[in-house]
């Protein structure tokens, strides 16, 4: 869904806007804007904090609206409780969730009006995550958005990027355009509204020693345009990611990783979901890593790769007794007997679909732009002609939202 869209589907909602404490509430006004732009009402709700960073009176100009703070505690109850104040909203959106926010919320803390109100709403949060690299990768945080996802808190954001303390990583809070998007994913009118998808995309990487690996030539391009493609018909989606040259598609929480045991973890954790596409060339072997740089030693015999198998992440979210997917899609790379093999794999693997193609060098399809894909499901195989992976992600995208609005396999062409 593109910004212009998301002005419809935001058109009347009320924002209830809880501001944390940090410097990206710098970004709250330009935020504020942007969803009155698109008509929607925006109540904010400093956190002590967050007067530290914007003032109630440069909100409350922007928003024309009240400025609820802890100051303002005792009059407000006597206007609306912090009850009423948390469900008149449609949403509460909390930007920027600072680390300490964050946590304050997992723990169901009510220790100011901002919390509180979290506490007692009965309408969907929303966070937009902001916080230094380090704090934002620490485990604590990790755990605590586990968490609130869990809990079934949306979250938009946060981005990779040069952040106000001088360091560069994830962390920097989501543009407004972003948040204001993201929201209009979640009120949108997107055939995949309300659905929510796991996309793996791009290679593993499986640490030989502390600075060599096993790797293969995936691009990520297929996947990453797949995980784009959902969330424009309104999904919400996951991207896990191994490492790629790829920037994080907007609109879409990306997870980065680098193992295929990480990228198994990464979807687990991302669960439950409507909707699995594992496009990822996940390695199908690890090495017992060295603790240190294996050293040429001349006259020793060669070193040994000892090699474990890795997870089917595919077969593993396909074979789920409990949570499964409803629909689960995996990807087959051949080379050779594309659909003959595609259709053994469907089975193997216990996928609902498959996305056939052929990879042999001739077709230029790894790490090329354009892909000619067989889609295989329970009933014929259909051939699509060659088309920019953009355009396969776009098709098949829509295909998964046919699928969900007429319960059932397939669709016509
Ligand atoms: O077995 P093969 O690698 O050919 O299967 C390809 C499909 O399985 C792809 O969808 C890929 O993402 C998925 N896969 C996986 N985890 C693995 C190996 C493959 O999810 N360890």
């Amino acid at each position: 869904m593109g910004v212009g869209e998301s002005g419809a589907a935001l058109s009347g909602k009320r924002v209830l806007l809880v501001v944390g404490g940090g410097i990206a509430a710098v970004k709250i006004p330009d935020l504020i804007r942007r969803l009155r732009e698109r008509g929607a009402s925006v109540s904010p709700v400093l956190t002590r904090a967050g007067a530290e960073f914007v003032t109630p009176l440069s909100l409350s100009a922007l928003a024309e609206e009240k400025v609820y703070t802890e100051l303002f505690d005792l009059t407000d109850e006597a206007e609306m409780g912090h009850i009423q104040l948390s469900r008149q909203a449609d949403i509460v959106l909390v930007a920027p969730a600072t680390a300490n926010l964050m946590a304050r919320m997992v723990a169901g803390m009510a220790d100011e009006l901002a919390t509180t109100v979290l506490m007692a709403t009965d309408k969907p949060v929303m966070i937009a995550p902001a916080m230094n690299v380090r704090m934002w990768e620490h485990p604590a945080t990790q755990r605590n958005l586990k968490q609130l996802r869990a809990d079934g808190v949306l979250v938009a954001g946060p981005n990779e990027g040069s952040m106000a303390c001088g360091e560069f990583g994830p962390g920097r809070m989501a543009e407004p355009l972003e948040i204001v998007d993201a929201l209009g994913r979640h009120f949108g009118s997107g055939p995949l509204a309300g659905k929510r998808a796991i996309v793996t995309s791009g290679p593993t990487h499986e640490p030989i020693d502390p600075v060599r690996y096993i790797a293969n030539r995936s691009s990520g391009k297929q996947g990453h345009a797949i995980a784009r493609a959902l969330g424009d018909l309104g999904a919400d989606v996951v991207l896990v990611s191994g490492p790629t040259a790829l920037p994080d598609p907007p609109g879409v929480e990306t997870v980065h990783v680098e193992t295929a045991v990480e990228m198994r973890d990464a979807c687990e954790a991302a669960l439950p979901a409507d909707i699995a596409v594992c496009a990822a060339a996940v390695a199908d072997w690890r090495a017992e890593a060295a603790g240190q740089k294996l050293k040429k030693q001349e006259g020793q015999p060669l070193p040994q790769l000892a090699l474990a198998e890795n997870p089917d992440i595919l077969a593993g979210l396909a074979g789920r007794t409990t949570g499964r997917p409803e629909l689960v899609i995996g990807f087959a790379a051949e080379t050779q007997n594309v659909v003959e093999y595609a259709t053994a794999k469907r089975k193997k693997k216990g996928c609902d679909w498959i996305v056939a193609n052929d990879v042999s060098p001739a077709t230029g399809t790894f790490g090329g732009d354009r892909n000619a894909v067989t889609l295989i499901s329970a009933g014929e195989p259909e051939t699509w002609p060659p088309m920019a992976k953009t355009e396969v992600a776009e098709r098949l995208a829509d295909r998964i939202a046919w699928y969900f609005g007429h319960d059932g396999p397939g669709a016509p062409e």
